[in-house]
């Protein structure tokens, strides 16, 4: 190889080696990722669209309403302070972690000390995966509901620790199986995953199951964390226990909460860590080095929120609960034999037979959205264990919801004719 003395190192490289694709080697962490399941039914979701198609969307639980109205007044006008608009302190601001103390003391009796005890964070899903490389690292083990929610068990591999799923339809036997992962298992799990009402199963619990884990937290030593993502939505009457209202509970974890669903503000970002000081400060710690805190705007308006808007909070609970009674009664109508939900955003509904038998949840959900144009998540999507059900979420109103139960209706009658004329042209 020769070069021009004068010419910069880069210059010399040769056309044919230049001309070969240099190779980006990624992260075995980011190797460690399954390809995304949902990429299928997002592409025929996006050709229909494109071709002018209404399809009704329960794919996610991303809200369709709005926040209320002084909400948005507040972080319009707090976006018109040049005040607001510097780096913001990396935990929150103290006044609305101060608010979420307060939220806790009414809703559940629960006592915080706002500066020791709260964080605020870009929506629960980043507080969570944070929190997991803050508590776990290679070697560690951690229990996660199965089905899951990708980020429960993304964040503990994110973290290079190992995961054990384990069945949460049944919380008597989640918890028993904890026990029983905790005497078998070495090393024994480090951490458990809490998340009730759960997503995607909507199983919920009452409070005494909250006592029974603190006590096998203590006993076994492992810490918790809850998801209490949806404990604005819930219905009939039923209101969702806190982990931090059991007795000890702050000696060993931390609980997630969100302003995403019950306040419908998923695009601000404003999620919350509360519970044992030691892990929050672990958390703060991860993070200040990886962000600079929320937008100071988003979180004067969230206080806002958090203050003033209790009733718009239990209307939309409400809204939740009507859209859940017409798509609940419509399938059932259809033969479904589904128990409605009594919290969450969504119904997890077991695929009815023949159908059942015949395909599994992907191949199932994608002729919906094919030949139904209605679009819902697989249960594989959230792990072998939710194969054989859909997740439907309450994002459409109730004449859309009333309209998919027909779409779905209708196209299951179609194909079941088709099978028929099939069976009868073979046997003609
Ligand atoms: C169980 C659960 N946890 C966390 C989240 C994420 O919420 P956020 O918008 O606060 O990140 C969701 C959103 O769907 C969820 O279902």
């Amino acid at each position: 190889m020769s070069h021009d003395q004068d010419s910069p190192v880069h210059d010399s490289v040769e056309p044919r080696e230049a001309a070969r694709p240099f190779k980006i080697d990624v992260s075995d962490r980011v190797k460690r990722l399954p390809a995304y399941l949902f990429a299928r039914i997002n592409q025929v979701k996006y050709e229909k669209r494109r071709a002018g198609i209404d399809v009704i969307d329960l794919g996610m639980g991303n809200p369709s309403d709005a926040p209320a109205d002084i909400v948005v007044e507040k972080l319009a006008e707090a976006a018109r302070d040049p005040k607001n608009h510097g780096y913001a302190p990396a935990t929150g601001l103290m006044s609305l972690r101060r608010e979420v103390a307060a939220k806790y003391l009414k809703q559940w009796g629960v006592r915080l000390d706002p500066e020791r005890e709260t964080i605020v964070t870009l929506g629960s899903k980043e507080g969570f995966s944070h929190m997991c490389l803050a508590l776990l690292g290679p070697g560690d083990t951690a229990i996660v509901p199965a089905p899951s929610y990708p980020a429960h068990l993304y964040g503990v591999y994110l973290a290079s620790a190992n995961a054990v799923t384990l069945d949460v339809m049944d919380s008597e036997r989640y918890l028993s199986n904890i026990a029983y992962a905790c005497q078998h298992l070495w090393p024994k799990p480090k951490l458990v995953i809490l998340n009730y009402p759960h997503n995607p199963t909507t199983v919920t619990i009452e409070p005494q199951f909250y006592v029974d884990v603190v006590k096998l937290a203590k006993k076994y030593g492992f810490m918790v964390i809850s998801d209490l993502a949806y404990a604005d939505v819930t219905f009939d009457g039923y209101k969702t226990p806190s982990f931090l209202a059991a007795p000890g509970a702050k000696d060993v974890g931390v609980e997630f909460t969100t302003m995403s669903k019950g306040y419908n503000m998923a695009g601000w970002r404003v999620g919350f860590c509360v519970g044992n000081a030691e892990m929050v400060r672990a958390l703060a710690t991860i993070k200040g080095y990886y962000d600079y805190g929320m937008f100071t705007p988003i979180q004067i308006a969230a206080i806002v929120a958090l203050r003033h808007t209790d009733a718009q909070v239990e209307a939309q609970a409400k809204v939740y609960q009507r859209r859940r009674d017409v798509l609940v009664d419509g399938l059932n109508r259809l033969g479904w034999n589904l128990t409605p939900p009594r919290a969450s955003m969504f119904v997890w509904a077991k695929i009815p037979e023949p159908w059942a038998s015949k395909m599994g949840s992907l191949e199932f959900a994608t002729k919906l959205l094919e030949e139904g144009n209605v679009a819902v998540s697989p249960g594989a999507g959230f792990g072998e264990a939710g194969e054989g059900y859909l997740r439907l979420a309450l994002v459409e109103n109730e004449n859309r919801l009333r309209q998919a139960v027909r779409c779905i209706g209708k196209c299951l009658e179609q194909a079941a004719a088709k099978k028929q004329a099939r069976k009868v042209a073979k046997s003609g």
